[in-house]
């Protein structure tokens, strides 16, 4: 019988590979449990897939994707390609996937590990017990905006154009994914824009109140600006629940609310479709950290993200809410055993390797099973 869960792995470019497979391990732990059995591919993305293919995505892969019921990718992108023209460059495999599977809600909480509150760079009175979630727009903005591109001009110098541009369906499909969230969660919502410089920021603006007020009264709804997000989330974070805000914003504040919790390492996301029919939906889960090339293939990286990141899947894709807590717990045990990679870890502290802070977090689950 063919598997209900088809999981199709792209560990992509420097240390995706090594940290994927640690999220691998915690699959295969399920499956030999038989707690639940999944279908496991695996394919090329980002510079592995120019490398290979010529194209930092290939038509199979992109096929390979569509079939899936998730990804997990691991990064894309290194030294080695960054001087491609851009529209070859790794980081369009994963724009592609983005877009060609209408992944337009971002999800990435950032939550502060009790054993890590030191880790931070504020002050563990600040980030104790945080727990948020961004919500960024993922398939519209000026990612993807109409006119683009670099002209000439005839005075010998050049323009760049990139454009801001969402419509009424786009806030609203991505809002309500927010107001879901915050049912679920402190029941608030901060909605970012920069609705006092950008026509495209009054009318998200103008789109989330009207959708507030007319299905989620419920739920508190607040505005702000991005620029004052970004002090207000390294002021005081834990004034907010769920933001809720567009592509380009929603890149900039997810890395700053990311290094609140003390590293990037940490950091899982969830990139989500529309519901289908069936209450299904395309998705695709992956760390909110790079491809890190200074620590690749040294085994240093920090897996956790990668971890996290299939704890999502297994409650977003899977309804398996219980194994995802599961693993979250195994993750937050480990830490508080004091498992730390270097990015994680006090100075003098003693550090552990990629594939050591999975064997903790495996040990931790058979404990906790
Ligand atoms: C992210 C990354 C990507 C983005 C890059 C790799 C294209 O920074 O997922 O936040 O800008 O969206
Ligand atoms: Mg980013």
């Amino acid at each position: 019988m063919a598997s209900n869960r088809k999981i199709l792995l792209l560990p992509g470019d420097g240390i995706g590979p090594e940290v994927t497979r640690q999220a691998a391990r915690v699959l295969e732990y399920f499956d030999k449990r038989r707690i639940a059995s999944f279908e496991v591919k695996e394919d090329l993305v980002g510079g592995a897939a120019i490398d290979k293919h010529g194209t930092p995505l290939s038509d199979a892969a992109m096929k390979a994707a569509l079939e899936a019921d998730a990804i997990l990718l691991g990064a894309v992108g290194g030294p080695k390609w960054d001087n491609l023209p851009f529209a070859q460059k790794p980081e369009r495999g994963l724009l592609r996937l983005r877009k060609d599977m209408q992944l337009f809600a971002n999800l990435r909480p950032a939550f502060v590990f009790a054993a890590l509150a030191d880790a931070s760079t504020l002050k563990r009175e600040v980030v104790e017990g945080l727990d948020m979630i961004i919500v960024r727009e993922l398939t519209g903005g000026v990612y993807f905006g109409e006119p683009r591109g670099i002209t000439n001009l005839p005075d010998g110098s050049r323009k760049g154009i990139n454009t801001q541009v969402y419509t009424t369906d786009e806030i609203v499909r991505v809002a309500r994914v927010g107001f879901e969230l915050a049912r679920k969660r402190g029941k608030r919502v901060c909605s970012v824009e920069k609705a006092n410089v950008m026509e495209a920021g009054v009318l998200w603006r103008e789109e989330v109140t009207k959708l507030h007020a007319a299905e989620y009264s419920d739920v508190q709804l607040s505005h702000m600006y991005a620029d004052n997000c970004a002090m207000q989330l390294v002021r005081n974070p834990k004034q907010f629940d769920v933001i809720v805000t567009d592509n380009l914003f929603g890149d900039i504040l997810s890395d700053c609310a990311a290094m609140l919790t003390g590293s990037l390492g940490m950091l899982p996301s969830a990139s989500l479709g529309a519901t289908d029919r069936n209450g299904r939906r395309k998705a695709l889960y992956e760390p909110v950290h790079g491809s890190a090339p200074d620590i690749t293939g040294k085994n240093l990286a920090n897996p956790l993200a990668s971890i996290l990141s299939l704890a999502m899947m297994l409650r977003y894709s899977f309804d398996m809410d219980n194994e995802a807590k599961l693993v979250e717990q195994a993750v937050a045990k480990a830490l508080a055993g004091g498992a730390r990679t270097g990015d994680i870890a006090q100075a003098g502290a003693s550090r552990i390797s990629t594939s050591e802070m999975g064997d903790r977090v495996l040990g931790e689950l058979q404990k906790l099973a």
